[in-house]
């Protein structure tokens, strides 16, 4: 049902609700439709469209832009993203996995040594700060594209619930009200150039309400003239103006040119499974299905070392700590040596996923003692804010959307006049081999900077098919966490049986080859836990933020849904009604 013409006209008459107009005598039967949303707005949105006959990417559509609205640390029109899809109707069943890559690219004049002071050395936080840090954004192009192929409702409607919170305002959360204040503090005296962040986002107050007008016209711009008007509009013309007021890059050429790119996503098979997961730029997808497939190979020598570690009083959580960082040292080397832009770079994917390759991958792997992570190279032939959401609509087609403005409210800059934030992707590309970015992951000439280029991503939204059909729809931000996560979230559903909201809430640990043998843990680990892990050599650091993930999978004979307790997320479950097939 990601098909156009199936869906009759309905008219969305509000934030808070959708008017459905039924042409009557129409019969009427009900189907299950599912989403896990990071707030309690997108959550409105999504439920509205999903009830009044839209389909997964319509959803998706409006809770982009309200996102941008009411999540204004992740949510934009001033970054990019990844969107994976599965159309249940698509004739051919290659055609029904699909993704659309609406990632920010490098301007034309960036270079390889943009972030480099004459000595060579990385110049303290030019690609994360300021007006040098963004990347050309690519999130209305890639919404827009979304609806141009599927979207059956019009555009203009979609926008207006986004439209409305922007002139109307919202409520404050406490976690959006935190991390503002957080971000206040971290840019000060950061940037050479002065940044207008708190110009337009001072009054975010817990429990008050917050209007942007300024934002609000510049939807109404979008919603009325289409998606390019933010590349040759209006809202074009604002950004470049803010661009030249200091030392940005972005020129109204860059924004013309700009264009986001249905990719065939990268799909492996695991027990009995398909996994469809994002491909180049992103490392995300290659990740996951490394890690899957090394664990399932894995798996014999992991039971037995289970077995030995009960007999010696070892949790279940140490064992498979340890191994999960073994298998994460390879697949972080291959990433940061093999992973970048494919339209500049060769990578490899199908050798990096293969049973061959992996299998000799694993022969090394340690289950009593830490490999070295100077010997760990590629194997021959690599406070992040970022948000996610899982959506399912009533007739089997998904989306899993992972959208960023690489930090939260990304490089502080506001476009004035057009009230929304720019990105500081530009971190993304390695600014130097060997140096680490703020995620602490490195890169080398894979992901260097070139014009035009898009950098290196970890965003992972990824669809799981079981005979044909989806099983799961997951995603998390978290920067270089959200590899582990994804995983870590699509193992406790699938091979340890928990529940969808057991499976997000649960302790994640990760480990990304540098810092030498750090493991990063959230909520909490047992103190025997971080005791025995601790003997075996492990450096443990409590991370404060790992991901925020959202699912929807079907188990268990039905759908559930899930938004990870560390967050502020909503997820429901609800029945639509369709017509039957007498119309
Ligand atoms: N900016 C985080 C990522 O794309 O992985």
């Amino acid at each position: 049902m990601l098909d156009k013409v199936c869906v009759k006209r309905r008219y969305i008459t509000s934030v808070i609700g959708v008017a459905c107009y039924f042409v009557s005598g129409m019969a009427l039967a009900s189907q299950q439709a599912a989403f896990a949303m990071p707030d309690k707005y997108s959550a409105k949105v999504t439920k509205s469209v999903l009830t009044s006959g839209g389909n997964a990417v319509d959803a998706a559509v409006a809770a982009g832009f309200v996102l941008a609205v009411t999540y204004p640390e992740a949510g934009n029109i001033g970054g990019g993203g990844f969107m994976t899809l599965f159309n249940a109707s698509a004739e051919n069943t290659r055609d029904r996995a699909l993704f659309l890559d609406y990632r920010e690219k490098a301007p034309k004049a960036a270079f390889k040594t943009l972030y480099l002071d004459k000595n060579r050395d990385v110049i303290p936080y030019r690609s994360l700060v300021g007006y040098q840090a963004s990347g050309v954004p690519g999130t209305v192009k890639g919404l827009w594209m979304a609806h141009q192929r599927f979207g059956s409702m019009p555009w203009s409607d979609l926008l207006q619930p986004a439209i409305q919170y922007a002139e109307q305002g919202f409520l404050v959360s406490e976690s959006l009200d935190r991390t503002a204040k957080w971000y206040q503090k971290w840019i000060a005296g950061k940037s050479k150039t002065p940044l207008n962040f708190l110009d337009y986002f001072s009054d975010l107050q817990k429990g008050t309400l917050f209007k942007q007008p300024e934002l609000a016209r510049t939807l109404q711009r979008i919603a009325k003239e289409g998606g390019e008007e933010f590349y040759q509009g209006e809202t074009a013309r604002l950004l470049v103006k803010e661009m030249q007021r200091y030392d940005g890059l972005i020129t109204l050429k860059d924004l013309q040119a700009y264009q986001a790119v249905w990719r065939k996503p990268v799909v492996g098979y695991w027990q009995g499974r398909q996994i469809i997961s994002a491909p180049p730029p992103s490392s995300g997808g290659v990740a996951i299905i490394q890690l899957l497939k090394m664990k399932a190979l894995l798996q014999p020598k992991l039971d037995r070392a289970l077995q030995e570690g009960k007999k010696e009083g070892l949790s279940e959580q140490v064992i498979k700590t340890h191994f999960y960082a073994e298998l994460e040292k390879r697949v972080y080397a291959d990433r940061a040596f093999y992973l970048g832009d494919p339209d500049f770079v060769d990578v490899p994917v199908k050798e990096l996923i293969s049973n061959s390759y992996l299998s000799k991958r694993t022969q090394t792997v340690l289950l009593d003692a830490i490999s070295e992570s100077e010997k760990i190279k590629y194997g021959k032939i690599e406070t992040p804010e970022t948000t996610h959401f899982s959506i399912m609509d009533s007739q089997g087609n998904a989306v899993s959307n992972t959208y960023t403005l690489n930090m939260p409210f990304g490089s502080g800059v506001v476009v004035r006049g057009a009230g929304f934030l720019m990105n500081n992707e530009m971190d993304d590309f390695s600014t130097k081999p060997g140096v680490a970015n703020i995620f602490g992951v490195v890169g080398g000439k894979a992901n260097e900077i070139v014009p035009e280029k898009r950098m290196l991503s970890s965003m992972s939204p990824t669809i799981i098919l079981k005979d044909g059909k989806v099983e799961m729809v997951v995603g998390t931000p978290g920067g270089s966490t959200i590899i582990t996560s994804v995983f870590q979230t699509v193992v406790n559903v699938i091979e340890e049986g928990m529940t969808a909201q057991e499976a997000v809430d649960a302790t994640r640990v990760h480990h990304q080859l540098l810092p030498k043998d750090q493991i990063s843990y959230n909520p909490e680990l047992s103190d025997d836990t971080k005791t025995a892990l601790q003997l075996m050599g492990y450096q443990l650091k409590k991370n404060s933020y790992m991901g925020d993930v959202q699912v929807v999978v079907q188990q268990r004979g039905g759908i559930s849904a899930a938004s990870d307790k560390r967050g502020r997320g909503v997820s429901e479950v609800f029945k639509v009604q369709i017509k039957d097939a007498l119309n």
